[in-house]
């Protein structure tokens, strides 16, 4: 029987890696893709723990930032399993200060991380799904695309980026019958806020959390629906919906959220 085969790329940590139990548990396939490659090994050998009916796993170690490294995964993935069904775009970085006290490296890092790795990863995988009539690219948001978030602005505005892609690539791509979903996730416990890059280390205590693996469960369901976007909390909706219908309200909230202790 011929598995169903996903990329994911940040696999080694957080969503990415909850993605990869998730989808080898129901029977996937699995190419994890990050940099770390020590974390990738000890997945795999989590993923070869599983029950049976789990799916194999590749791990490729490479660099979103890195066009080539992704075409080197989908070549790879193609190679073991023979096909590629599933992108989840998830690596991704956080930055939080000023936009203009900002070192410029720290906000390359996150333009080229969450928004040149989704698009490298897109056109890596597009010409395989293409030749093999399908296929469905899911791209990793957040709830606060679209919300102005003073002291993460330039994080925001690099999903605001890709959520507007994901809508456009789904027009784009569907006489290809690949289909492009815009994964709006909120506050999730992962080591994210410890990776994130800028001087401030505040930490948003109080708000709903959700869990690595009922964000990730959910993108497999997703996986199957290929819905058009997709929230995952009643909470996460809120700051979606209050985004579209106050965002003045909502920029002055996030502004006090994430405004640094004095
Ligand atoms: N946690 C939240 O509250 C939250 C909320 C909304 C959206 N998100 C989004 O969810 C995604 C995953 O974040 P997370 O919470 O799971 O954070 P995380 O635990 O810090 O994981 C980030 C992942 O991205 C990978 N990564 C970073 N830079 C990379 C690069 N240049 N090339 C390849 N892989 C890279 C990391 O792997 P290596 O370091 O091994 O490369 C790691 O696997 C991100 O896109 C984030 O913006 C998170």
């Amino acid at each position: 029987m011929t598995r169903a085969v996903v990329l994911i790329t940040g696999a080694s940590s957080g969503i990415g890696r909850a993605c990869a139990v998730a989808f080898a548990s129901a029977g996937y396939d699995v190419c994890g893709f990050a940099r770390n490659g020590e974390k990738l090994e000890t997945l795999g050998a989590e993923i070869e723990d599983l029950p049976a009916g789990r799916g194999g796993y590749l791990e490729v170690v490479g660099d979103v930032r890195r066009a080539d490294d992704l075409e080197a995964a989908v070549a790879r993935a193609v190679e073991r399993f023979g096909r590629l069904d599933v992108l989840v775009a998830n690596a991704g970085v956080g930055y939080s200060g000023t936009v203009v006290d900002a070192e410029w490296d720290d906000l390359q890092t996150v333009i080229d991380t969450n928004i040149s790795g989704v698009l490298h990863g897109a056109r890596a995988v597009t010409p395989q799904m293409r030749a093999q009539g399908g296929g469905n690219i899911m791209i990793v948001s957040s709830a606060v695309a679209g919300v102005h978030t003073p002291y993460t602005a330039v994080y925001s505005a690099s999903k605001a980026f890709v959520s507007s892609l994901a809508g456009a690539l789904r027009l784009e791509l569907e006489d290809d019958n690949i289909a492009v979903t815009d994964l709006l996730v909120g506050r999730t416990a992962t080591d994210f806020s410890a990776n994130r890059l800028g001087p401030v280390r505040k930490t948003m205590s109080g708000l709903p959390t959700q869990s690595a693996e009922a964000v990730a469960e959910a993108i497999v369901r997703a996986a199957r629906r290929k819905p058009k976007r997709l929230a995952f909390s009643w909470f996460d909706r809120l700051v979606l919906w209050g985004g579209v219908l106050a965002p003045g309200l909502m920029a002055r909230e996030a502004k006090k959220q994430y405004q640094p202790d004095e």
